[in-house]
């Protein structure tokens, strides 16, 4: 028989347990403390580390697969971590249903998921629709973080936010040497630079409104 799934809320919360939306930040969390998003949080690496070393920030995940967010949230759990959650579901539908326009500090995505194959390109989070949903969401000042292993969807990203008015471009993040194991910003960081593969990075500002 299989073993029952335990219950993480409220690390762990689907759509399903959190209805219509859009989430109120100051009841979702308790506090009116900035909000910043991850899209794409796989194992949680960056929520974990960031969530402990700021406790004067909250931070959502979303994440489309289940297992990858419940391990997130069990990593959450056990820290008893009271300013990081992770949404379960597709950003693509979580963003304009959960998210309200001017509500968030930063928006962070690292390494998602590059479609190798052209035709399947169109699946791609990174786009048009979603720099246009970051501009809607983030605060004047607010900031757009992006990572990738892929030049070629560098490029993409870079292009896409080139072509919306409202963002400035930020000199990169530097990066430098991992004093330990597990010193990396995300899993897939640590993965890419162990094999040995180049990071892009790149960040932007929203502009004042
Ligand atoms: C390549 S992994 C990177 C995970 C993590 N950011 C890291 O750097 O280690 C991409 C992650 O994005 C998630 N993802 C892909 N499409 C998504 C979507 N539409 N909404 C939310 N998460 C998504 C995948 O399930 C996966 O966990």
């Amino acid at each position: 028989m299989p073993l029952p799934i335990p219950d993480l809320r409220p690390f762990f919360q689907t759509y399903e347990d959190l209805g219509d939306g859009p989430l109120n930040w100051p009841e979702f969390f308790g506090n009116t403390r900035p909000v910043e998003v991850e899209i794409g949080t796989g194992r949680g690496m960056f929520l974990v580390n960031a969530g402990e070393t700021h406790p004067e920030t909250n931070f959502v995940g979303m994440e489309i697969e289940y297992t990858e967010g419940r391990h997130a949230a069990k990593r959450l759990q056990r820290r008893g971590l009271p300013n990081v959650r992770i949404l379960g579901g597709d950003a693509r539908i979580g963003i304009p249903r959960y998210i309200t326009s001017t509500s968030v500090a930063a928006v962070h995505v690292y390494f998602p998921d590059p479609w190798w194959k052209r035709r399947h390109h169109a699946r791609r989070i990174f786009n048009d629709w979603f720099v246009a949903e970051a501009s809607r969401i983030l605060i004047s000042g607010g900031i757009l973080h992006a990572w990738t292993d892929v030049e070629e969807y560098f490029q993409v990203m870079v292009a896409t936010v080139a072509a919306n008015p409202d963002f400035l471009p930020l000199p990169p993040p530097e990066e430098r040497p991992a004093e330990h194991d597990m010193d990396y910003h995300t899993s897939f960081e640590r993965k890419k630079r162990k094999a040995g593969l180049p990071i892009y990075r790149a960040r932007w500002e929203r502009k004042a409104r």
